[in-house]
């Protein structure tokens, strides 16, 4: 894992938008990855601000979203499509056939997780996939004890998660028990993972992902095992890092490695 580590929510979300579109202005027919919750928002904005400038182009993107609540319809306001639509897509050039979010609403989950997990092969599979991470160390809704080889499923929510998201809700009664999320073990054939973490409230979450050992109730530290992820946090998500002297020292060589 590549540790890096930014003054402020702002800086962090701009470097990882800019890795987005140097991926994206490489390939420009890319498979990205699209999470939800309150961390990516700034990566958004900035790709979104990008896109305006005419640096990335969206029409031959194609995209997957990582999870969607079981129940909610897409036009409710804390359904991920809603989310993704209001944030992102409108923003952007991402033909509308072109994006998938996992259904919510579906009669038969297991087809749709199958078919799910099928057209991402279809695709190409996912060039660079964004995650965040939940206080419990979760990746996408892949809770405490998901397996780390786990597929697109149905997956009932930790109680933790649960009073998380309940800050989004009228209720707390109205947030949704179960989630469709792709898998550990589909996120983990990504080819590249960008994942993001601000404030203190990630600051356990994150150290336990990054120093901790791999173990499925920490279902981020999965992420050790991957070739390619590099965690893009702020001062205060970095907090508990015991290697931190490390990182910083690796970032502030690396402009001038070598090249081979
Ligand atoms: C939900 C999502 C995750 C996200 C997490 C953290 O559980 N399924 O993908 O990483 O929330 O959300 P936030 O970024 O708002 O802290």
């Amino acid at each position: 894992m590549e540790v890096c580590i930014y003054r402020a929510y702002e800086e962090m979300s701009r470097a990882a938008a800019q890795l987005v579109a140097d991926v994206l202005n490489a390939k420009p027919n890319a498979v990205l990855g699209m999470a939800t919750g309150s961390t990516p928002l700034g990566v958004y904005q900035e790709l979104v601000k990008l896109h305006q400038k005419g640096e990335v182009d969206f029409s031959h993107v194609t995209t997957f979203n990582l999870d969607e609540y079981v129940g909610l319809p897409i036009t409710h306001e804390q359904s991920y499509h809603h989310f993704m639509h209001e944030n992102f897509f409108r923003h952007v050039n991402i033909p509308p056939q072109n994006i998938h979010i996992p259904s919510g609403t579906t009669t038969n989950y297991r087809a749709f997780c199958e078919w799910y997990e099928k057209r991402i092969v279809e695709c190409g599979g996912i060039d660079i996939q964004i995650l965040g991470i939940g206080s419990d160390g979760h990746i996408a809704f892949n809770e405490p004890t998901s397996s780390l080889s786990s597929r697109t499923r149905l997956k009932t929510l930790a109680k933790q998660t649960i009073d998380d998201n309940a800050r989004f809700f009228d209720k707390p009664e109205d947030v949704p028990i179960y989630a469709i999320t792709m898998g550990v073990g589909t996120i983990m054939e990504s080819k590249r993972i960008v994942l993001l973490a601000n404030g203190a409230k990630k600051d356990q979450a994150v150290a336990a992902a990054v120093e901790g050992p791999v173990t499925s109730m920490i279902t981020a530290s999965a992420l050790q095992m991957h070739p390619s992820t590099k965690m893009f946090l702020d001062e205060p998500a970095a907090g508990k890092l015991k290697m931190r002297e490390y990182y910083d020292w690796i970032q502030y060589h690396k402009p001038g490695a070598p090249r081979v």
